[in-house]
């Protein structure tokens, strides 16, 4: 009987703490900026891939997603052929996913999403690739699904170019007892997906500024989180927000993803802290959903309170995660 050609694997969201926003190269996905980011524990991604020499062509299904755009089930189809094109074949394949959140909503679904897919294709045909390769090859799906290959705290350094832009880890997942809860606002797809968003960044007059900004702020945030210092990576995490969506809001069409829920959120993590209630810190990726970073020990109150607050839909706890990995149940 012939081998099998299939895998599973599950890979984690990632939150930003430093944001990607704005490219140097669009079509290899060079970032103008290093970032840093955490993964998820429980926002996650799983994929099974199987090629197989009786299909025609690829078959892509989401289960449990009302809407597929053209373009979710293009960039399976290019992440599969790049990888036949590593293994130098040319059998399609099965691809059955499942995301356990919302999509397009600020949660990185396509950070977990393309580099689950990357990495069940590449196990699914034996290729061994692993850590930096891994990650350039997710980074070519999408530039935060290289920060959802390694595991806990990761750094994504920039390069130059395509062979030396990747992300590593900076610190285990035990390193820090940090949690981000999630607070989930809506289910509906945001309007400016990422990747058109980060094409308008440079019609910002602060984006200069900013990408100029950035190294002493990667330099800042690495020595916090080191020392294990919450106050003072939360401040830098809060104000780093606040930046890239200062950039969002002044591009050329302005992009606003936040929501009044959103906004309401913001409002209440800052008046808890200045109350002396409940030091948290917030920050946003691309969508109306708010990522709410506090110590361990705080994380259930927070989850209560966000859980009060009119509008939220639904409170994610999350700790620092493994990256992506392969599994044995499969989804098909
Ligand atoms: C706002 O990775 O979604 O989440 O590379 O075009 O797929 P593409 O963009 P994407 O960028 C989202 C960036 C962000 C901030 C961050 O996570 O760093």
């Amino acid at each position: 009987m012939a081998k099998l050609l299939k895998a599973t694997c599950k890979s984690p969201a990632n939150i930003a703490f430093i944001k990607y926003w704005g490219k140097a190269d669009p079509q290899t996905r060079i970032p103008q900026n290093n970032s840093i980011s955490m993964c998820l524990s429980n926002l996650y991604s799983l994929c099974t891939v199987e090629f197989n020499s009786q299909l025609r062509k690829d078959e892509i299904q989401f289960i449990k997603e009302k809407t597929v755009l053209t373009e979710e089930i293009e960039r399976i189809i290019k992440v599969l052929d790049r990888v036949r094109d590593l293994a130098g074949i040319k059998l399609k394949a099965k691809v059955v996913t499942q995301n356990n959140f919302p999509k397009a909503t600020g949660i990185a679904s396509s950070a977990s999403g393309l580099s689950v897919v990357t990495l069940a294709a590449c196990r699914a045909l034996g290729l061994p690739i692993k850590g930096k390769e891994l990650s350039k090859l997710a980074r070519l799906a999408s530039g935060t699904a290289s920060r959802s290959i390694p595991s806990g705290f990761v750094e994504w350094q920039k390069g130059t170019n395509e062979s030396n832009s990747y992300a590593i880890q900076i610190f285990p997942p035990e390193h820090w007892q940090i949690a981000d809860v999630v607070a989930i606002v809506t289910y509906k797809m945001k309007k400016v997906p990422s990747t058109q968003g980060h094409s308008l960044a440079h019609t910002s007059s602060f984006q200069k500024t900013r990408i100029t900004g950035i190294p002493a702020k990667i330099k800042a945030i690495k020595k916090v989180m080191k020392a294990k210092d919450f106050a003072a990576f939360g401040r830098i995490l809060e104000k780093e927000a606040l930046e890239m969506h200062a950039i969002c809001l002044t591009s050329t069409p302005s992009i606003l993803y936040w929501s009044p829920v959103t906004m309401a959120i913001m409002r209440q993590v800052q008046t808890w802290r200045d109350k002396g209630e409940l030091e948290s810190y917030f920050t946003i990726d691309a969508g109306p959903t708010v990522h709410v970073i506090c110590q361990q020990k705080d994380e259930q109150k927070l989850a209560a309170k966000l859980r009060k607050i009119s509008g939220t839909e639904r409170v994610v706890i999350n700790h620092p995660s493994l990256g992506a990995r392969q599994i044995d149940q499969h989804l098909f």
